[in-house]
């Protein structure tokens, strides 16, 4: 009767075999969970700001309706959308953008485009107002102000960001 202490040649090739084939499966798991999770883990940067391709000089104390396309990075997707801002100076100078879009339901605003409210803007779907700062007109269906973009000025040049939170 044998009393072998030890490991036989069988054992030997388990664990060797087992180790080898962890290892490299390590190795391509490893690669594809990076490229899953790193997109999320970014920290957000200053490149959220695009230069939409209009000067500080251009700007009035009208708001003009600017557009422009955005890379949008959601986590490992990257997509063009197109943007509007409404985009004017105030008393004090200071360069405001506002969403295009209505506090109300989503509609899309415009400026001065009605006639009977030319200095506001103007929501069609359910005549929604809005003052030049963006307070939502009393007795118009909107309930809160429009919301307004971060801008800066980079060379003379507008750069518009994400809406300020
Ligand atoms: S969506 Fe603009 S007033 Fe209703």
């Amino acid at each position: 009767m044998s009393n072998k202490k030890g490991v036989s040649r069988r054992q030997f090739l388990n664990y060797t075999l087992t180790g080898v084939g962890g290892f490299m499966a390590a190795g391509i798991v490893a690669p594809m969970l990076r490229m899953a999770v790193d997109p999320v883990l970014k920290a957000s940067t200053d490149d959220e700001f695009q230069n939409v391709g209009i000067s500080e000089d251009d700007l009035t104390n009208e708001p003009q309706r600017v557009e422009w396309v955005a890379e949008q990075v959601d986590a490992w997707h990257t997509s063009e959308t197109d943007r509007i801002a409404y985009v004017f100076k105030n008393d004090e100078g200071e360069i405001i953008a506002h969403s295009p879009v209505c506090t109300h339901l989503g509609c899309y605003i415009s400026w001065g485009e009605n006639e009977d409210y030319p200095d506001q803007y103007y929501c069609p779907c359910h005549q929604g107002r809005f003052y030049k700062d963006g307070t939502n007109v009393a007795g118009t269906p909107p309930t809160r102000p429009l919301d307004e973009f971060e801008v800066k000025v980079e060379n003379g040049v507008l750069h518009i960001g994400n809406i300020k939170s």
